[in-house]
Parts: structure tokens; C-alpha cells; sequence
């Protein structure tokens, strides 16, 4: 019998923290795990461009859930959040979370990846201490496969001891906070968890990243931007098999431990959109142009890593976990999702969005 958690989720409006939290209220039907796990079940987030109210919307209300607008880099906000509802588990989502953006504007990714994760951790540390350290307690941190750098064509796929090498202003701020989770497991024993995952992709994420950006440009007859040569490869995860993945670890993973998390799904940029053109041509309605005619390649992204790649052994040897989707299965329902869900993506298209598209694609050779 399993005492149920309380539960914190940082970053809870954004891509993976609305489907995790959706996964843990036992709305997803490949669900293992009931919602009785969880007793009551908080967001903290700033509610940032890539943050969404309406995301949470069908739980807002309900007994046992709170979403708290506020900064993860607010440690009176983050104490008082802790003690309030007596959280023991911290699943830490919150982050600047675009490669493109940190290229163009790093400080916020030090600000909130960095500084941000130090001001939970300190704040968590704290709260399980003045409780006598209790042996329930699990600070998970949500990490990235980009920690390790770019593989070469036939290099190995990255294990959890291979040697961080980030690349650019996002990766290098992951791996700080990567850094710290690990020096608070080892200088005070704080039960710590870090997971480094590959691509997500599936329903609810913002529409600057390249599955939805594709599936949006191709609806409104817009140019599909594919950076360099296409073939930068990367290891696909739908977002549901990696919420499964994350509770397991939270579950069942001692104290200290990393797990590498990945779909065992290399894929080719340019292979996925036009597999994306495909799926949108095959579809009943009607689009403003032939997809295929818009691909247009352009100048690549500054320090691009050519390719990830994940092993999943140790997650699938210690944990029992393994991804449920294959690709083709998850790519048709997302680009299903997407076609059916315009009221939620629409109005993300904002201004600042269309300023972000301006700046990013505009003059771009
Ligand atoms: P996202 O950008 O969709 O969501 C980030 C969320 O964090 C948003 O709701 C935003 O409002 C919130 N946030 C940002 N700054 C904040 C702050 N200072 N205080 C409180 N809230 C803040 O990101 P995502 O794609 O859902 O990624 C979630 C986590 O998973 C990130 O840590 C990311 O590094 C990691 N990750 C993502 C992927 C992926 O493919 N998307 C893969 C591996 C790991
Ligand atoms: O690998 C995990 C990471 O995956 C996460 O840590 C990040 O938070 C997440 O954003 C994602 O990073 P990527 O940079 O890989 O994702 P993105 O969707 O931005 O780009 C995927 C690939 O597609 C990458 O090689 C760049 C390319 N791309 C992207 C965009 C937005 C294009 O060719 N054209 C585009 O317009």
C-alpha cells in the first residue's frame, strides 16, 4: 500500500507538465498507475509565452488541484507553496525550454534553468529537513538528452555516463541545473532524481518547435523553414510514454539515481515533414497549397547538434519501462490533434509570437 503524495509540478502549463499532470489525474487510458497516488496535486508557473492557462483548464476547480501563478525563482513563493500543502514530491518541469530562443536571449534560460532550480532545490531542502527528512520525499528533475553534446553518424548513443558537452546557451543551463540536483543529492542527501530525455513530441506543444510549427505553417499556407541540409537526426518520445517514464522513476528509482529516457526512434528532420505533408495531404479538408511545395530550406541554426540518440537500457532493465508508441501511430495522432484543435492553438499566435517568427525567419538566407 502506497501512501498517496502531494504533489508539486513546476512548470505545469507548458508541454510536458499539462500532460503529466493529466497523466497523474489518470486521464490517459495507457495510464499503469490511478489517480489515488496522488492526493492533491499543485502547479506552480509563471504562466510564460510557452505557459498556458487553458492547457489546466478542464481541472481548474476541482477538488485537490491548485494552480499558482508565480516565479520558480520566488523562494518565499516556493517555501510558503511547500508548507502550505505539504508537499513531499517536487516534479520539476519549469524551464526556458527553445533553442533558438537561448541563442537569440540567453539570460532568461541562466535566470530561470539556473537560478530558478537552485531556488527550489534550497527551498526543498529546507522543507525536508526541518521535517526530519522523511523517507518519502522526491525532488524529480525533468533534464534533456542535449546535456551530451552532438553525435557523429556512427558514435554510440548516449548512456548515463556519458560526459556532458552542451552546445548551446539552453543545454549549457540544463546542465548547470543537472549540476546542482546532483551536488544536493551527494553534500546533503536530499533524495534527488534527475531524467534525460530525448524529443517530445504529442498534443499541447507550443507551436515554435518543428512538429507543431509544421502542422500550423502547413494549415495557414505558410513556407515550412527546414534549418541546413534536414538530415540533423534526433530521438523522437511521445510525451505520454514519457510521463509513464517519469512516474516509474519516481516510483520505483532509489534516491540519486539518472535515467536516460528516449524512443529508440532516430528520425531525420526533413524524413518528418514530409512525412507531416503526407499526413496533412491525406487529410479530408482542405489546405492552401500543396504541403510539399512549401518546404523551404534555410540557414541553419548557430552550433546546430547534428544528431542525439538515447540508450534506454538501464530504464528499461531497473524500471521495466518501455515506449508504448511507434512513430508512425504517434505522428498521425498528433498531426490529427492539431488538426482538430485550432481553438487552442490560434490564439498562441500572438503578437509576440509573430515578432519571435519575424525576427527568427524573417531575413533568414
Ligand atoms: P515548455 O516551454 O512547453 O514549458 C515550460 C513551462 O515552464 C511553461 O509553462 C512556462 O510558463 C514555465 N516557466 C518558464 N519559466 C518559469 C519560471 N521562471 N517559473 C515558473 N514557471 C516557468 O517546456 P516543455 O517542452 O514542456 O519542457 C519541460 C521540461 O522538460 C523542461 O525542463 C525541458 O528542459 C525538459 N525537456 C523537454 C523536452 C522536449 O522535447 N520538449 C525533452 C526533454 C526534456
Ligand atoms: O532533445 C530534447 C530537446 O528537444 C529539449 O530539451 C528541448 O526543450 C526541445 O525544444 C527540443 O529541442 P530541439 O532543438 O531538438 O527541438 P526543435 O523542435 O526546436 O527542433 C527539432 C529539430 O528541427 C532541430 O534539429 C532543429 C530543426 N528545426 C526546428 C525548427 C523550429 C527546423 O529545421 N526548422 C524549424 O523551424
Amino acid at each position: 500500500m502506497i501512501t498517496p503524495r502531494v504533489l508539486l509540478t513546476t512548470g505545469g502549463a507548458g508541454f510536458i507538465g499539462s500532460n503529466f499532470v493529466h497523466y497523474c489525474q489518470g486521464q490517459y487510458s495507457k495510464g499503469q498507475y490511478s489517480k489515488g497516488q496522488y492526493s492533491e496535486i499543485c502547479v506552480l508557473d509563471a504562466l510564460t509565452y510557452a505557459g498556458n492557462r487553458a492547457t489546466l483548464g478542464d481541472l481548474e476547480g476541482q477538488d485537490g488541484f491548485h494552480l499558482i501563478e508565480g516565479n520558480i525563482c520566488d523562494a518565499g513563493l516556493v517555501a510558503q507553496i511547500l508548507a502550505a500543502h505539504q508537499i513531499d514530491t517536487v516534479v520539476h518541469f519549469a524551464a526556458e525550454s527553445h533553442v533558438d530562443r537561448s541563442i537569440s536571449g540567453p539570460a532568461a534560460f541562466v535566470q530561470t534553468n539556473v537560478v530558478g532550480t537552485f531556488t527550489l532545490l534550497e527551498a526543498f531542502r529546507h522543507h525536508w529537513q526541518e521535517r526530519g527528512k522523511p523517507e518519502q520525499f522526491r525532488f524529480l528533475h525533468v533534464s534533456t538528452d542535449e546535456v551530451f553534446g552532438s553525435l557523429g553518424p556512427d558514435d554510440p548513443a548516449f548512456s548515463e555516463v556519458t560526459p556532458y558537452a552542451p552546445n548551446s546557451p539552453y543545454s549549457a543551463s540544463k546542465a548547470g541545473s543537472d549540476h546542482l540536483v546532483r551536488a544536493y543529492f551527494h553534500t546533503y542527501g536530499l533524495p534527488t532524481l534527475i531524467t534525460n530525455c530525448s524529443n517530445n513530441y504529442g498534443p499541447y506543444q507550443f507551436p515554435e518547435k518543428l512538429i507543431p510549427l509544421m502542422c500550423i505553417n502547413i494549415l495557414l499556407g505558410k513556407p515550412l523553414p527546414v534549418y541546413g541540409d534536414g538530415q540533423n537526426i534526433r530521438d523522437w518520445l511521445h510525451v505520454e510514454d514519457h510521463c509513464r517514464a517519469l512516474e516509474a522513476v519516481l516510483l520505483k528509482a532509489k534516491p540519486g539515481e539518472t535515467y536516460n529516457i528516449g524512443g529508440n526512434n532516430q528520425v531525420k528532420n526533413i524524413d518528418i515533414v514530409e512525412q507531416i505533408c503526407d499526413l496533412m495531404e491525406s487529410w479530408a479538408g482542405e489546405l492552401p497549397i500543396s504541403p510539399k511545395k512549401l518546404i523551404t530550406f534555410v540557414g541553419d541554426r548557430p552550433g546546430h547538434d547534428r544528431r542525439y540518440a538515447m540508450n534506454i537500457a538501464k530504464i528499461q532493465r531497473d524500471l521495466s519501462w518501455q515506449p508504448h508508441y511507434d512513430f508512425a501511430t504517434g505522428l498521425k495522432q498528433t498531426v490529427d490533434w492539431y488538426l482538430t484543435h485550432r481553438d487552442w492553438w490560434q490564439p498562441l499566435l500572438s503578437d509576440e509570437y509573430q515578432g519571435y517568427y519575424a525576427a527568427l525567419y524573417g531575413d533568414r538566407p
